[in-house]
């Protein structure tokens, strides 16, 4: 039995796209769900366009509709893949183990609550930091704590904007999220994996 796979997101879904592409039959795991708190997420659609069902939540603070969503399509870990609301705790506890978020920096630094998008890559620049990357972890009730499982690092260059990291970083995000879920797969579990070094031009 493949392990089902729910994705939660709030925006253009490219790290949906990662996994519906990455999760090959083989894989050992599939998307059956795509949420959002947004009917306008793009994700949604591209869900959509491969068969996969995609809800939006009527209200993303009821953990009562969460895991009747979820429940509904049997879903063995959840996947936060850009997805910028709390999620409600009562759902955290009963995923725990189980629910992981990709974040587009090497936490612990330059995460937390409004750290995302364009600030976690301007704070990144202007840190000074020669190296930035992505990270998956865990999902706790405090914004991006919880062990990390796996991280991607990239080079920042010396004419890097925000945009041109972000860029660098999100390709990494691509070939790290669907690694961690294959090794889920493979593993019938979470697992941590070895820091990947990612080599761009
Ligand atoms: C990614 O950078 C992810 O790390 C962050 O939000 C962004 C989502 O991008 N949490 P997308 O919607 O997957 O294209």
């Amino acid at each position: 039995m493949p392990m089902r796979v729910a994705v939660c997101v709030s925006g253009e879904g490219s790290n949906l796209q990662a996994l519906l592409d990455g999760l090959g039959p083989d894989s050992g795991a599939e998307v059956v769900l795509v949420l959002s708190n947004r009917p306008g997420a793009g994700g949604l659609d591209r869900a959509r366009a491969v068969g996969v069902p995609a809800e939006v939540l009527e209200n993303h603070a009821d953990a009562g509709e969460w895991l009747r969503r979820l429940g509904e399509h049997s879903v063995d870990l959840v996947v936060l893949a850009g997805y910028l609301k709390l999620v409600p705790p009562q759902v955290i506890a009963r995923y725990r183990g189980r629910i992981i978020n990709i974040h587009p920096s090497l936490l612990p630094d330059f995460g937390g609550p409004g750290m995302y998008g364009h600030q976690v890559h301007a704070a990144v620049l202007a840190s000074g930091r020669q190296e930035s990357g992505a990270t998956v972890h865990l999902v706790e009730e405090e914004y991006d704590r919880g062990p990390i499982l796996a991280q991607a690092r990239v080079p920042v260059r010396p004419d890097d904007t925000p945009e041109t990291l972000a860029a660098r970083v999100l390709a990494a995000e691509h070939r790290l999220l669907p690694a961690v879920v294959r090794a889920a797969a493979a593993r019938g579990q979470l697992v941590p994996l070895p820091v990947f070094k990612e080599h761009l031009p």
